[in-house]
């Protein structure tokens, strides 16, 4: 249908005001949080916000940096523990701290570390989809941007009508996008979430270049402070096809951007029977993976939560697939992303099974209809640990296997080599030890005892044998 019929058909234009107040508008604001990123601020998120996303493999991904002979960009020099878990002034013993925000966007062990997603090289080349998905566009993805000055349909960065005994407003993302600061994490207005990312918004060193990635401060078409330049990224192409579940709540107002509803939220002056022309492919999201954990090599089934992700429009049905991006730090090489048609598929949830990986982080995301991406998740594979064989030979033993990771003697208490004969620890001296190899002396070790690796990847056993 093309964009006349679709006028005279289902869009009845009303005079803003006149019907706008005496009608039941029952939307937030502030809209649920049900998609994308929470509209918090990085520094109201706390531990625990971080490894939702970052569900498991945190220890994983930043022992990974050592295995990958990664260089520590503070120092200098190939990551080792004392980076991370520096040994305190006793000699003795050693830091171990989890709490993400003690590190990232803060200064640690002397290391000044960058704050998190907002500095990386795809942020700065304003590739937000990056990470964001199909929920924005890309400045540079050619898509459609009216050129004509904003019309009385045109929606506002803020709105155009308010009634003033409800404080209800119409016309502009501000109608439902509003803080509330009593939500846990508050939840802020959009100047504070576009304007507190960092380096990226020109604020933290008054770069005001910055500020023309969203405004046009000089040379300005149609006001600095035009949605034309949000378009950039908040197309009407992207924002129509935003909708929570739309399958159970297109009729019902205050759930996304598209149904008949929530037209007025951003067009003031209209009333709509249908949904909102271009909304054929609803962008999925996703909101959980089952396993965030790979092992090197090994192929493993995933079942992955979010909404979307196989929709009917108008009596077409759209599907996803699942892909695996390389994550954003190794970007750069050019190992391809993986795509792979769920076994299983329905609105909420599908099924997957997931080709060998090497070591590493990855993202993981929907491609629907070959087109839009959802969000994107981290993954991290990480090495097994794997003991094949433990001989003794003499007072030598030499154990073979896979994973074994690197061995700093420092940390002798949490990477170690342990054999025993279920009541007894005998003595037990690391010589050397490399990925698939180690050596120890131990003069009491006998064949039938227990030989343990403690490994940064984890803890494989093996019974000792002779040579
Ligand atoms: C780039 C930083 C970094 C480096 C380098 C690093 N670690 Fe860690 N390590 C961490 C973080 C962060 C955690 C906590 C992870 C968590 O709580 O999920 C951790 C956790 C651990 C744990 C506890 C695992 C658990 O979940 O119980 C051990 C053991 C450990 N590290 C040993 C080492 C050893 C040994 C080395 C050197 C071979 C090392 N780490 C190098 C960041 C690092
Ligand atoms: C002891 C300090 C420390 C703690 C605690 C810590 N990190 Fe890190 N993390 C680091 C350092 C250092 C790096 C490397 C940073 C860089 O190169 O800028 C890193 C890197 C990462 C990376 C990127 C890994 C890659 O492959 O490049 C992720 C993801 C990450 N951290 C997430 C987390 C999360 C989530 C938590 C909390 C659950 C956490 N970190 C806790 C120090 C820490
Ligand atoms: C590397 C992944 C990544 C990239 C690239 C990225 N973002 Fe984000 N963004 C996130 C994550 C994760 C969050 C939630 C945690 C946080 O705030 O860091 C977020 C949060 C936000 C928020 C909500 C405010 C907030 O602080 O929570 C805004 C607005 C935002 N990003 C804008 C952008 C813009 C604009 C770009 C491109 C110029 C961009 N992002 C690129 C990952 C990314
Ligand atoms: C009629 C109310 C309404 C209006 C007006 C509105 N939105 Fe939304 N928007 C929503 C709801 C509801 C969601 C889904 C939120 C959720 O469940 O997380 C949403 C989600 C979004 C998302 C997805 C990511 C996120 O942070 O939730 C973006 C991006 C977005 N809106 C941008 C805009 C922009 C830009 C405007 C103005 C042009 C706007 N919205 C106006 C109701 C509205
Ligand atoms: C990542 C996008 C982004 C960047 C970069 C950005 N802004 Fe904004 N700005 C917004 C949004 C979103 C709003 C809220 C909607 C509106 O008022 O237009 C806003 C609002 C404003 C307002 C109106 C505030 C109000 O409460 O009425 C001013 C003034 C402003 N910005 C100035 C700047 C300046 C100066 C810079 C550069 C230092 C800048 N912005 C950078 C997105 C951005
Ligand atoms: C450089 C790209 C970019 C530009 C330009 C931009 N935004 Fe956004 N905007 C984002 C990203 C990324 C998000 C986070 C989406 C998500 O939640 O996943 C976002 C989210 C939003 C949301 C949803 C609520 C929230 O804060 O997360 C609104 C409303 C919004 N933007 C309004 C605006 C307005 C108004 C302007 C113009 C003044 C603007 N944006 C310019 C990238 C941009
Ligand atoms: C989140 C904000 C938002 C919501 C909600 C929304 N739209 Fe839009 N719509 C836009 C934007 C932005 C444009 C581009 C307008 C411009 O730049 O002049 C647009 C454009 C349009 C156009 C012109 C399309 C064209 O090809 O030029 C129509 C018709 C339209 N919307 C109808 C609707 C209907 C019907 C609904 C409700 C079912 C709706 N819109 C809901 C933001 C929204
Ligand atoms: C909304 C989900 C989400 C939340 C919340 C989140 N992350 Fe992330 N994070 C991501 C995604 C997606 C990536 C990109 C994965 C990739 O492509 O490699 C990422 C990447 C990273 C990276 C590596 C890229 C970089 O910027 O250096 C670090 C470090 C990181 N996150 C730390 C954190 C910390 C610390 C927190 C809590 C303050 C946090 N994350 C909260 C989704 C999230």
């Amino acid at each position: 249908m093309d964009k006349k019929h679709f006028i005279l058909h289902y869009l009845i234009p009303i005079a803003i005001g006149l019907i706008l107040v005496g009608l039941a508008f029952a939307l937030p604001p502030p809209v649920d949080q049900r998609l994308g990123v929470y509209d918090t601020l990085l520094g109201n998120l706390v531990e625990t916000n971080c490894r939702n996303c970052h569900a498991t493999g945190v220890p994983d991904t930043h022992h990974n940096l050592i295995a990958s002979s990664a260089i520590n960009r503070y120092t200098n020099a190939p990551f080792g523990c004392q980076d991370c878990h520096p040994v305190l002034s006793n000699g003795t013993e050693i830091t171990l701290v989890r709490n993400c925000i003690e590190c990232h966007d803060n200064t640690f062990n002397g290391m000044n570390i960058r704050r998190p997603h907002h500095e990386t090289q795809a942020a700065a080349d304003r590739h937000c989809n990056a990470c964001h998905g199909s929920l924005v566009d890309n400045y540079d993805d050619g898509h459609y941007i009216p050129t004509s000055p904003p019309s009385t349909m045109t929606p506002d960065t803020k709105y155009k009508v308010i009634n003033q005994t409800s404080g209800r407003k119409w016309g502009g993302c501000e109608s439902c996008h509003e803080p509330n600061l009593t939500a846990s994490p508050p939840i802020y207005g959009n100047n504070n979430t576009h304007h507190r990312l960092g380096n990226l918004s020109g604020f933290r060193n008054n770069d005001f270049t910055k500020c023309s990635i969203c405004h046009d401060m000089h040379n300005a078409t149609y006001g600095s402070d035009s949605i034309r330049y949000c378009e950039r990224c908040h197309s009407y192409s992207s924002l129509h096809n935003i909708q929570y579940d739309i399958a159970n709540t297109a009729q019902l107002p205050g759930y996304g951007h598209l149904g008949p509803n929530d037209c007025q939220g951003c067009h003031a002056s209209y009333v709509a029977g249908s949904l909102a022309p271009g909304s054929d492919i609803i962008i999925p999201t996703i909101d959980s993976v089952s396993v965030n954990h790979l092992h090197e090599g090994e192929p493993m089934e995933v079942t992955i939560y979010g909404d979307d992700f196989v929709t009917t429009v108008d009596g077409i049905t759209r599907s996803s697939v699942v892909a695996i991006a390389v994550g954003v730090i190794t970007n750069g090489t050019t190992i391809p992303n993986i795509t792979v048609a769920p076994t299983n598929i329905t609105a909420s949830a599908m099924v997957v099974t997931i080709p060998a990986m090497n070591k590493g982080l990855y993202a993981i995301y929907a491609i629907k209809d070959g087109i839009v991406e959802s969000n994107k998740r981290p993954l991290v594979a990480v090495e097994r640990v794997l003991v094949n064989s433990a001989i003794i030979n003499s007072t030598t033993v030499t154990i073979n296997g896979s994973g074994f990771g690197t061995y700093d003697p420092a940390y002798n208490n949490w990477t170690n080599v342990t054999i025993n004969n279920g009541t007894t620890f005998r003595s037990v001296q690391v010589i050397n030890w490399s990925e698939t190899s180690i050596n120890v002396t131990s003069p009491d070790a006998a064949i039938e005892d227990t030989a343990t690796v403690n490994s940064i990847h984890g803890t494989n056993s093996t019974q000792v044998t002779g040579g």
